[in-house]
């Protein structure tokens, strides 16, 4: 059932894409619904190219066959869609719970429009009530970042993936901070930024335009307010 509300979520971003342009391809089962839908459309003669957020998605997108750029060769993402693991009723969002939180946030802020695709279960009234924020650090500051988040409150855990220390694509260690309610996502994501050896978090703050949600009752279409 949550899988067919994601895919139904991830089959109505289809719409924004068009011929021509460069897209940016999320991570996780949502975001995986998606590249292999745009794999059928570019079967099917849509030209676009496209930026993965990880390796799993760069995988997935060759094996459907997606052109593949980068940000080196393609300056400008047109539009990229994602998926989310919390969105709160202004449309921050938490992500990472996949581990790909760093590219996608690059990827998306190099995006003229970022959609999200969720199903209605990560709906929140505000961040914090379920995900834990994760948090990428450089190895060698796991310790020192650690210390200072739980100085804030909370409880830090560093993330394993079958019993060992989970390591992202770009080499790094993840800590999960369950905060609890976040009251102010902009502040606290410039906040974890400032501390020396975080690479960045999956706090998400002023980022989707627009959130497609799914539910038993259809799509609803949520947009960031102008
Ligand atoms: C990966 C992410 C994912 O978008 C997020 O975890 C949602 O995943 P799913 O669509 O599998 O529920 O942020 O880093």
């Amino acid at each position: 059932m949550t899988e067919d509300l994601k895919r139904a979520a991830a089959m109505t971003a289809l719409e924004e894409i068009r011929s021509g342009m460069i897209v940016g391809l999320g991570t996780g089962s949502t975001a995986g619904h998606f590249i292999r839908g745009l794999g059928l459309k570019v079967q099917s003669g849509l030209e676009v190219h496209a930026v993965p957020t990880s390796e799993e998605s760069r995988l997935l997108a060759e094996l459907v066959g997606i052109p593949l750029t980068n940000l080196t060769a393609s300056r400008h993402i047109d539009v990229t869609v994602d998926g989310a693991d919390e969105v709160s009723s202004s449309l921050d969002l938490i992500k990472g719970l996949g581990g790909a939180l760093v590219r996608e946030k690059i990827v998306a802020h190099s995006s003229k429009r970022v959609v999200i695709v969720v199903d209605e279960s990560k709906l929140v009234d505000r961040l914090g009530r379920k995900a834990p924020i994760p948090v990428e650090v450089v190895p060698f500051a796991a310790d020192s970042v650690s210390t200072q988040l739980n100085r804030w409150g909370g409880e830090v855990r560093l993330r394993q993936k079958d019993n060992k220390i989970f390591i992202s694509d770009n080499g790094n260690m993840v800590l999960d901070w369950y905060h609890g309610v976040i009251d102010y996502p902009q502040l606290l994501e410039k906040q974890i930024k400032g501390i020396t050896g975080v690479v960045d978090s999956g706090i998400f703050a002023h980022v989707a335009a627009m959130v497609i949600v799914a539910n038993a009752t259809g799509i609803h279409k949520l947009h960031r307010p102008a």
